[in-house]
């Protein structure tokens, strides 16, 4: 298979719908599927895709494209990257031209990284189990591990030296170049030394179990408490949660998810038998996080300190969970309390029964928002900060959700009514992304791509030196029998930006009128403009010659002028 004839496969078998489900959710309206933008902020959705076109546009920030455009601005993959990975998706087998070097090269880091982080995580093991490592495994007993749950998670301690880990590496082969790579050892000055140094080491598996990175926990106070490795090409921390291996097949057969803050609050409880959990690892609950566990299930707890710290943290996660149209729910501990020092204390069965009766996180935040308002400025500053998390867009779960609102403020329908309709005049936003291109051209696109059969071919390849670059690849690309999509792909590849186009490819008005006429004046206004710039240029050109200009340049003249009129008479 030729690259060409590849990469039309890849973009004919990949469904849009399809692959963009997988990252945000987006909902079927008509013809098109509509989901909020993921790419700027808005309480409506505005983000459009189509099944037909094989493209998405947002008329709320004017991005748009087709599906590779898509992994490469929400994934932040190469272009190459993303046309692999839905080869891979669909079954597709990649052609070895297509291969890169570049992309050898990435899938070549990132197989070593996980050899790395393997060879390290064996060390940390073996010095865990060494005279060296008593104090972190007197650590580790005293939290109530046995041998068993620090194989399990590949439990391990780094030494205090400077470089033990390095010289291990060193010596079983790697370069320091990699190890940088990996993020096991950070530059200072000129010399590299070992990221981890007297530190419980926690490796952090992605769901195949591989470890993609390390947690490091200090032992006699000094901060920070955990140290993360920093993200590298196979450790994402916005993807990543800790324990999901183990808790995979768990969350499906449970039914729910519990997030929990604390490394150590996922081994204790998957220790105790709740083994449906996972915790974020160095970053805040991100949507990320939150779509790869709405693959499994829709039910996801927040189990957190009952502190306002931790009530606050959870409320901070209403927005994330609404963006990606979830429900949250909630267990509170007591204060002061986290899932590990309350199952030391309380016992399993305290903490089991604390899960069956998780609440409804918007409630408890209404709730909240509600108690103690002293005068009426507080009471509308909480009304408007509850508003303005609040964005639902289900009318069901947005009327439910309205009605405690106006029960817990006691405030009447007539008047949250009236707040809404304010909050919807003061969010709207406009398309930021101007069209680049003219009416005429929009209108001839929109007739070409609509009713192909009145164009006169020949006639429009004639006027193809009056248009712009892009707009002259977009209507070659579609002559030739590409479709839209690979339309879009032949403006990326040549540098142009697609979304103007894209947005008159998506934009379902139409346009009113004859069209073959429409057409025909379309042209017209083109070829005029054109000669009308080039009548301009010779005018300045004779200009500068003064006294002496050559006869020829003033002959020129004379007939665009001539053209110009023939061309006004056929428009009219
Ligand atoms: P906590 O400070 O509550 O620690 O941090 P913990 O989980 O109870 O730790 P133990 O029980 O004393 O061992 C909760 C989580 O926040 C992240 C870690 O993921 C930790 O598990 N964290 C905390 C960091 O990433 N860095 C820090 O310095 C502290
Ligand atoms: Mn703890």
């Amino acid at each position: 298979m030729k690259g060409g004839d590849f990469l039309k496969e890849v973009l004919i078998r990949a469904n849009i719908v399809e692959v963009l489900s997988d990252y945000i959710s987006i909902k079927r309206r008509g013809k098109n599927y509509v989901a909020i933008c993921p790419f700027h902020y808005e309480k409506k959705p505005s983000f459009t895709v189509s099944p037909d076109k094989g493209l998405y546009y947002c008329f709320g920030c004017g991005k748009g494209g087709n599906v590779l455009k898509f992994l490469q601005d929400y994934k932040g993959m190469e272009f190459k990257e993303a046309v692999v990975e839905l080869a891979e998706r669909y079954g597709i087998e990649v052609p070895a031209s297509f291969h890169s070097s570049e992309l050898n090269a990435k899938k070549e880091e990132k197989a070593r990284i996980f050899e790395i982080n393997q060879e390290a995580q064996r060390y940390w093991s073996k010095n865990l189990h060494s005279t060296g490592g008593s104090s972190a495994m007197e650590h580790l007993k005293g939290r109530g591990l046995n041998e068993i749950d620090i194989k399990a998670w590949k439990l391990g301690y780094a030494k205090k030296s400077e470089n033990s880990l390095l010289n291990y590496l060193l010596s079983k082969g790697f370069k320091e170049e990699e190890i940088l790579k990996a993020g096991l050892a950070t530059k200072y000055d000129s010399s590299l030394k070992d990221l981890f140094r007297d530190r419980i080491i926690f490796p952090i598996m992605d769901e195949k179990s591989r470890i993609i990175g390390f947690a490091g926990r200090s032992l006699h106070g000094e901060e920070p408490k955990y140290l993360n490795s920093p993200e590298t090409s196979v450790y994402k921390k916005t993807w990543t949660l800790f324990g999901i291996d183990k808790a995979w097949e768990e969350i499906k057969r449970e039914g729910f998810v519990v997030i929990v803050e604390g490394y150590m609050d996922v081994i204790k409880l998957q220790k105790n038998g709740i083994k449906n959990v996972v915790a974020t690892s160095g970053t805040a609950l991100t949507e990320q996080h939150l779509r790869v566990l709405k693959k499994l299930t829709e039910k996801i707890l927040l189990m957190f300190d009952g502190d306002e710290g931790g009530r606050n943290a959870t409320f901070r996660a209403i927005e994330t969970f609404l963006k990606v149209d979830l429900i949250p729910f909630c267990v509170f501990l007591p204060d002061g309390y986290d899932p590990d020092e309350f199952i030391n204390e309380k016992g399993t069965p305290a903490l089991k029964s604390l899960l069956s009766s998780p609440r409804d996180l918007i409630e408890v935040f209404i709730e909240e928002k509600a108690r103690n308002i002293s005068d009426i400025r507080t009471k509308r500053r909480r009304i408007e900060e509850v508003l303005s998390i609040l964005k639902i867009e289900n009318p069901i779960e947005k009327e439910h959700y309205m009605e405690i609102l106006k029960e817990k403020f006691s405030i009447s329908k007539v008047l949250l009514k009236e707040i809404e309709m304010g909050e919807e005049k003061s969010n709207f936003t406009s398309p930021r992304n101007e069209s680049k291109l003219s009416t005429v051209e929009v209108k001839l696109i929109k007739i070409l791509l609509k009713s192909r059969e009145m164009c006169d071919e020949k006639e429009l390849m004639e006027c193809m030196n009056g248009f712009s670059e892009s707009t002259r690849i977009f209507i070659e690309s579609f002559l030739k029998g590409c479709s839209i999509e690979e339309c879009i792909q032949n403006l990326s590849e040549n540098g142009h930006d697609p979304s103007p186009f894209i947005s008159v490819i998506m934009d379902e008005t139409p346009v009113y009128g004859n069209e073959s006429e429409i057409f025909r004046n379309c042209l017209f206004a083109i070829r005029r403009k054109r000669i009308e710039e080039e009548t301009r240029r010779l005018q300045h050109e004779i200009e500068r010659y003064g006294k002496d200009v050559p006869p020829e340049l003033i002959k020129k003249k004379e007939e665009l002028i001539k053209s110009l009129k023939i061309i006004k008479k056929g428009e009219m």
